[in-house]
């Protein structure tokens, strides 16, 4: 007999995309050719300097080492020039940004933090699975908050007082939002500042969208003013610079909350590889054209991506930002589970169910952009026969 796991190994689920991802992989080993548009993992390349950046300093006698907790000065550096350039915010390289193996390991490092045994979190109803996976895992009971479908999935921020108690710790944000691709607007994150403060909640916004298909210039949270006093604000390197398996991330706030977070981190891992983190220093100066460059590839995918939405007569928002993209099922196909299963087993396609979002996903799909649009238009073809 195996040895009992701890509760919270009991009580979390594998994660939805390991589990079916290992049906995509035996489909594969049979010779069918499956185009998989339910995972946002970016196929395009690093920029060619950030490429070079990492083999020339991995040739360095220096490079192998460890490395300082809080990250190479001159990656620091680079990530408070990008937050001044692309969201004129204002950090003090030495002490209010956190490198992160990936802003996924912040959403841990954040709730061993803060949290403590039954204190509170409220997650949106639909989102990224880690808030509510890790607030369960640490001893913290969830509440999910409502978003406002007919309100481009805004919070309902009426309905969200009524679930805050004394017990209430952190708020989980993230706009441009993950899966309906709702977008960040000023006028959202002023409420949210607000609301914490008024509250005395942790906001932690998570950011990793904002340069994706943004149609607007993109916006940290941090550029509300009084936020570093209440929020923290993750980011990453994943989906705005196509460097998702490097797994560089940061966090951004005020000192005492980078303190706090790294007394905890550092006790976990030990940092970066150095030449991860001097070509990531590298991409962050990535000219403007280069990110433009990358979303017109991505409007191309879009396209394709909306045909094979009406193919199956779906409705969606076209506002929508970030790679992915949500849609609403017809009234006439019965579940998401059904169509995900009869696409992956009958057409060999594969896509997300929006119900791994949370339960108010039922009746939502959502594509991810990450492959040549030509393999996009492969399965509208698919579908359309
Ligand atoms: C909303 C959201 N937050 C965080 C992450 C994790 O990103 P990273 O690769 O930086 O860990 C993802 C990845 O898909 C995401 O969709």
């Amino acid at each position: 007999m195996i040895i009992p796991v701890a509760h919270r190994a009991g009580q979390t689920q594998e994660y939805y995309f390991s589990v079916k991802l290992a049906e995509v992989r035996k489909l594969l080993a049979a010779g069918h050719d499956v185009i998989n548009m339910g995972i946002g993992n970016p196929d395009m390349m690093p920029s060619a300097n950030t490429l070079q950046a990492l083999s020339q300093s991995a040739a360095q006698a220096n490079a192998h080492g460890y490395q300082n907790y809080k990250g190479t000065p001159d990656l620091r550096n680079a990530i408070a020039r990008y937050y001044a350039h692309m969201y004129q915010v204002s950090l003090d390289p030495e002490t209010e940004v956190l490198p992160l193996l990936g802003s996924k390991e912040g959403i841990t490092h954040i709730s061993l933090t803060f949290l403590n045994d039954g204190d509170e979190v409220l997650v949106p109803e639909l989102g990224y699975p880690a808030y509510r996976a890790v607030s369960k895992m640490v001893g913290a009971n969830v509440k999910e908050y409502p978003l406002l479908e007919n309100q481009g999935w805004q919070p309902d921020w009426q309905a969200m007082k009524g679930l805050v108690s004394d017990r209430t710790k952190i708020i989980w944000l993230n706009y441009p939002h993950m899966p309906t691709g709702a977008p960040a607007t000023r006028e959202l994150f002023e409420k949210a500042v607000r609301f914490a403060n008024d509250h005395r909640i942790l906001l932690c916004h998570d950011n990793p969208y904002s340069l994706i298909l943004n149609k607007k210039p993109p916006l940290s949270l941090l550029s509300i003013d009084g936020a570093k006093d209440v929020a923290i604000e993750l980011n990453s390197m994943s989906k705005s610079h196509n460097m998702a398996g490097w797994r560089v991330g940061w966090m951004a706030s005020s000192k005492p909350y980078i303190d706090a977070v790294l007394s905890i981190k550092s006790n976990v891992d030990s940092g970066m590889f150095k030449p991860v983190m001097d070509a990531a220093a590298e991409a962050l100066g990535n000219p403007d054209a280069w990110h433009q460059e990358r979303n017109a590839v991505y409007e191309g995918r879009l396209e394709a991506a909306t045909a094979f939405l009406d193919a199956l007569d779906c409705t969606y928002a076209d506002d929508q930002e970030g790679m992915f993209f949500w849609a609403k099922l017809p009234d006439e196909v019965q579940s998401a589970e059904q169509l995900v299963d009869d696409l992956l087993y009958n057409k060999h396609i594969f896509i997300a169910p929006g119900f791994i979002f949370g339960p108010k996903g039922n009746r939502y799909i959502r594509l991810s952009l990450c492959m040549p649009k030509e393999r996009i238009w492969e399965a509208v073809h698919r579908i359309s026969k």
